[in-house]
């Protein structure tokens, strides 16, 4: 699948354009408004992660939240296509949180195999992974709906998933169920490398934080922060004016 397009003339037959009609979430701002000031704070958290990340070793990262609607797979998405601008980055976004996937749709794509098919071994890798249509970024859904989903993400298949991923991909961001009303929305998190905690403003009380906070502790998965979402003030059409273009017409750091 090409790039998406924001501007021009759309090239007949390009399954791009079809993408870009699907992608419908004003929230996904590195789509919608890239210039904006919200999708420089995606940006910011994506320099604030890889500054973490010296040695520029392959690295998953989960991202949760104590309770649901949170924004945690607007956050990723966003996260990824910003890690996606950087060069020579490549990132897949994988959905684990199988009982309520969002990820496929948010990007406006249908869902296809994904993670289910991988664990119950229906699938091979090349079957499930595919290009999100953004650059340097793919994606991995949840997969087919299963039965009993608890139990199924179980450590050994994730660890060994994860190590083949590392082989492919720089950034590996992996979507999950909130910590807090589900009992296995934990299991990924002792598994990756680091963990992103999305609260909500205005929203998630103190107490859940703590208590998502405390549970992330407690399985030894490694905490690197908390994004907030939903500030007020920060619409997602709201320009930057700190925001430069590194190219624009064709001329490099030239401002219009
Ligand atoms: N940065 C933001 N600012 C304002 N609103 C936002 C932001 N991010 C997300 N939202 C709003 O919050 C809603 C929930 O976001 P999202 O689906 O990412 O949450 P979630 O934590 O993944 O939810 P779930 O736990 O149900 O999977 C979105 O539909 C959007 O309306
Ligand atoms: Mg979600």
């Amino acid at each position: 699948m090409a790039n998406a397009e924001r501007s021009g003339t759309p090239a007949r037959g390009e399954d791009t354009f079809v993408l870009v009609e699907r992608v419908t979430s004003p929230y996904l701002v590195l789509f919608h408004h890239p210039q904006g000031l919200l999708a420089e704070q995606y940006r910011a958290l994506r320099n604030n992660i890889m500054a973490m990340n010296r040695s520029g070793a392959s690295r998953t990262i989960l991202v949760t939240s104590a309770m649901s609607g949170e924004g945690k797979t607007v956050t990723l998405a966003n996260l990824g296509l910003a890690m996606g601008e950087v060069e020579r980055t490549r990132v897949l976004l994988v959905d684990g949180d199988i009982r309520h996937p969002g990820l496929e749709a948010l990007l406006g794509l249908n869902r296809g195999k994904g993670l289910t098919d991988i664990l119950q071994d229906r699938a091979d890798l090349e079957e499930v992974i595919y290009d999100s249509g953004f650059p340097q970024v793919d994606i991995m859904g949840a997969g087919s709906d299963v039965a009993h989903p608890a139990g199924l993400v179980t450590s050994s298949r994730m660890k060994e998933l994860f190590s083949a991923l590392k082989e492919r991909y720089r950034y590996i961001l992996v979507d999950s169920p909130p910590i807090l009303p589900i009992t296995d929305g934990l299991t990924l998190a002792p598994l990756v490398d680091g963990t992103l905690l999305v609260i909500r403003l205005d929203f998630t009380p103190r107490p859940a934080v703590d208590r998502a906070l405390d549970h992330l502790r407690k399985v030894g998965a490694p905490v690197l922060g908390a994004f907030l979402t939903c500030a007020k003030g920060l619409s997602p059409g709201r320009k930057s004016p700190y925001y430069y273009p590194y190219i624009q017409d064709g001329k490099d750091g030239e401002a219009r």
